[in-house]
């Protein structure tokens, strides 16, 4: 296992790369130039086995080690950025208007490309590295996508294992936990339907701005008053819309939100009881609800057995004190739970610093973080792939 000594060197063409697609950033599926990039990058560090245009833009390549028959473990980095106008004030800021790395995606291609550049030179590991670039993390699909297009089958995936950099945690430490890191993402439509009429007369009106409100309180009457108070769920109403003037009472609103729950038995009771609160309470009014329910994102469900070995990797590089292995799961979501779904593995958390937050128009990718994810990589792969000879 290697020191963060041995990573420093990488760490100055890193940050050549990371300012490079810092200033160019594209969005969810549309990540030509960068996957061009990437791939022209591998290529360059002596990996023939590319292959490109999995789920449109993304791309797998393949790292045998020298050190004989293993099996393959996948390590992923996402390449999408997002769209907001930038406001880090950084030299590197994006060049193009409306768009901006907000996530850190463009550190986390550079860091997977740094690893790729010493694995590549050294192969001292058994079997063989997947290196999965994906597009469209931020749409939630890109993983899905590339998993849905066989990448885990077609090159013999085992294990596989992401990693995100998390602002207000201190560069140089990790955090993970067993068992759910992220939560499952659901999103709903509430339509609440009344009946229409003059705002002077509500008595011969089914008024449906007053059934959505009280609804808009009954959702969250589920959570305080019908979950185990030691257990998440979260409900979020995030849009409301209706009427069209100050005089009348309109036919229908609509309440729109999201659904957040780190177990599967509080994801199938939100559904239902979402539905029986809306209806129960629209009935009683004389008007009716209809429900859209849509599943979107499954838990980021870590493994432990690959937790275990993300904690060892982590902990050989900067110190069992810089690594946290029990850390509070969040109930932000991740698209790499498909590829979680699909294979165990675990996905780690790397510090960024006192950066602003992720999606925020001042946030930046620290680069000191560089070679702490390049490390990382390196020293999971070694710790999982054997030494080779
Ligand atoms: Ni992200």
């Amino acid at each position: 296992m290697h020191s963060i000594e041995t990573f420093r060197d990488l760490q100055g063409e890193a940050t050549a790369w990371r300012h490079y697609l810092h200033e160019n950033p594209e969005l969810d599926y549309r990540v030509d130039n960068t996957a061009r990039f990437v791939a022209g990058k591998l290529a360059s560090f002596g990996i023939n086995h590319i292959e490109t245009g999995i789920a449109d833009t993304g791309i797998v390549a393949m790292i045998q080690g020298k050190g004989g028959e293993g099996p393959t473990i996948g390590l992923r980095a996402d390449m999408d950025a997002l769209p907001i106008f930038e406001a880090s004030n950084k030299p590197w800021s994006s060049q193009i208007p409306g768009k901006m790395h907000a996530c850190g995606h463009d550190g986390h291609t550079s860091m997977l490309l740094g690893a790729a550049k010493y694995l590549a030179k050294t192969r001292n590991f058994k079997g063989a590295v997947a290196l999965i670039f994906q597009p469209a993390e931020e749409d939630g699909r890109g993983g899905q996508r590339m998993v849905q297009e066989g990448i885990m089958d077609r090159f013999g995936i085992s294990q596989v294992f992401g990693m995100h950099n998390e602002p207000g945690m201190e560069v140089g430490k990790f955090g993970i936990c067993d068992g759910p890191l992220g939560a499952a993402l659901d999103e709903f439509d509430i339509i609440v339907k009344g009946r229409g009429g003059h705002a002077a007369s509500p008595h011969q009106n089914i008024d449906p701005i007053v059934l959505a409100a009280q609804i808009i309180l009954g959702l969250q009457a589920l959570v305080s008053r019908g979950t185990d108070p030691l257990e998440s769920l979260v409900i979020s109403v995030t849009k409301l819309n209706a009427g069209t003037a100050y005089n009348i009472i309109p036919d229908h609103a609509e309440i729109c939100g999201t659904v957040r729950t780190l177990a599967p038995d509080l994801r199938d009771f939100a559904e239902r009881q979402i539905l029986a609160a809306a209806q129960g309470i629209a009935r009683g009014f004389g008007g009716d609800v209809e429900l859209k329910y849509r599943r979107l994102e499954p838990v980021t469900f870590n493994h432990t057995a690959e937790t275990n070995l993300a904690t060892k990797a982590a902990r050989s590089l900067v110190g069992p004190a810089s690594v946290d292995d029990s850390i509070r799961p969040s109930m932000g979501s991740e698209d790499f739970a498909y590829m979680l779904e699909a294979r165990p593995g675990a996905y780690i958390l790397l510090g960024n610093g006192s950066t602003a937050g992720l999606h925020n128009p001042a946030y930046d990718f620290n680069d000191e973080a560089l070679s702490y994810g390049i490390g990382y990589w390196v020293n999971l792969v070694e710790t999982t792939l054997g030494a080779g000879d």
